[in-house]
């Protein structure tokens, strides 16, 4: 493990965020892990106060609200948290209207609109279920759910509900993606995938939260990201009958640190992760990500430049801040043409696949896609039966 930078390591960090993301988000992080109790913005709130965000933490402050104030200003409802401190922190800065102490005061106050879901992995389907029971807007992080009995029951919910849900997987909203859309031509079904994406991901301390068995492994955590860009771009085509899943582990001890996993399907289409974390990124996580595709080759290079080859013409794109999607994902309640729900579904049901294979440390099995999918209709049109209602003490 790496060693806490002190203070002057720290110093460098911020500057080299600041390179990265600008001043202002390079800042706001920064503050985020600090929250110092001195620091209480001038807060001006010019709309009716209606977004409410459960799960106070770093990516809540740093990312969430962050972006919301920036794109519509202060319109902060109620702020909850099961450490009490994270959500009076947040509400001081971010100039919420309250803090509850306890997520049905949130949920059931009549002036929310919004739902932002940024807690634990194991909370998330829950709160997204009663915000949806409620008929709410639902932006609900990534992973949706961490079983397969959730995904059901938020499923359900969604189908049941005049509310929308959204998923907090942002990499389909990147710039570099957007733009590679734009050029690439989907219409034959013949044409198959070549991706290899280079993940530097970020160390985890054996006590961090993540770590805990309900909360999904870091196959939810984190490689769930690149599943569900994967089952994204196959959807710009057509999704495959199946796919035949490989995965090699560098240390079968600790089998969700250091893997590949790679896919071939009957589409042709072949594709390989790999998910590293050695040692702790300075500039944070890096992506590495190569496309190619008829007759495009694309090279995402950590969301901060894109190249396109397409026949003779090459184009280079560069993104000052880089752009990973985090501001177009969390905006996407209140915006058009967002992505379709059923790719979510399928992306979490492989990435549920996928952890189940991790946890037997499996290497190889095939994932029949319309079987798969058939199978969890048919478990939606029982699930009433099978999942009770929610309740905070069975969730926390
Ligand atoms: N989309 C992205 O790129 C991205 C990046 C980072 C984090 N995230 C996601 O954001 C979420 C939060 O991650 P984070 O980095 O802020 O973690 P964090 O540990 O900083 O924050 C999590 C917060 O949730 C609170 N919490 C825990 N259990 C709770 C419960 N049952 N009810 C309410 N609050 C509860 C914790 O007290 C904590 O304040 C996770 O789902 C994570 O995967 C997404």
């Amino acid at each position: 493990m790496n060693k806490p930078l002190g203070p002057s390591g720290e110093f460098k960090k911020l500057l080299r965020f600041a390179g990265i993301y600008g001043w202002s988000r390079a800042i706001n992080k920064a503050i985020a892990r600090t929250r110092p109790p001195w620091l209480r913005p001038l807060v001006f709130i010019r709309r009716k106060p209606a977004i409410s965000v459960i799960g106070c933490g770093q990516f809540a402050f740093s990312c969430v609200c962050y972006y919301l104030k920036k794109q519509i200003g202060t319109a902060f409802l109620s702020a909850f948290d099961t450490d009490g401190q994270q959500a009076r922190s947040l509400s001081r800065y971010y100039g919420f209207r309250e803090v509850t102490t306890t997520p049905d005061a949130l949920l059931n106050n009549p002036d929310l609109a919004v739902l932002y879901v940024v807690s634990n992995h194991a909370s998330h389907t829950a709160y997204a279920v009663e915000g949806l029971t409620r008929n709410k807007i639902v932006y609900v992080e990534k992973p949706v759910s961490v079983t397969r009995q959730q995904l059901v029951r938020l499923c359900q919910a969604v189908r049941q509900s005049s509310g929308q849900v959204f998923a907090g997987y942002n990499r389909p909203y990147s710039k570099a993606i957007q733009l590679l859309r734009k050029r690439v031509d989907s219409s034959s079904e013949a044409a198959g995938f070549s991706i290899s994406y280079v993940i530097n991901g970020h160390q985890i301390p054996s006590e961090h939260w993540y770590r805990n068995a309900e909360e999904g492994t870091r196959i939810c955590g984190n490689l769930g990201h690149w599943i569900d860009l994967t089952i994204h771009l196959f959807f710009w085509r057509s999704i495959p009958d199946w796919i035949d899943i490989q995965i090699a582990y560098a240390n079968p001890n600790e089998p969700d640190d250091d893997l590949t996993v790679t896919f071939t399907t009957d589409r042709y289409d072949i594709v390989s992760i790999l998910l590293t974390s050695r040692s702790e990124p300075f500039e944070g996580i890096s992506e590495f990500i190569n496309i190619q595709y008829n007759d495009i080759i694309a090279h995402i290079d950590d969301f901060r430049r894109l190249t396109i080859w397409q026949g003779a013409v090459k184009k280079v794109w560069r993104f000052w801040p880089k752009d990973v999607g985090h501001q177009r994902a969390v905006m996407q309640p209140f915006l058009e043409n967002n992505r379709n729900w059923l790719e979510v579904e399928l992306s979490t049901l492989l990435m549920l696949f996928i952890r189940d294979m991790v946890l037997k440390r499996q290497t190889g099995l095939r994932f029949n896609t319309h079987q798969e999918l058939a199978g969890f209709e048919a478990d939606l049109q029982s699930a009433s039966l099978l999942y009770p209602p929610f309740t905070h003490e069975k969730n926390s």
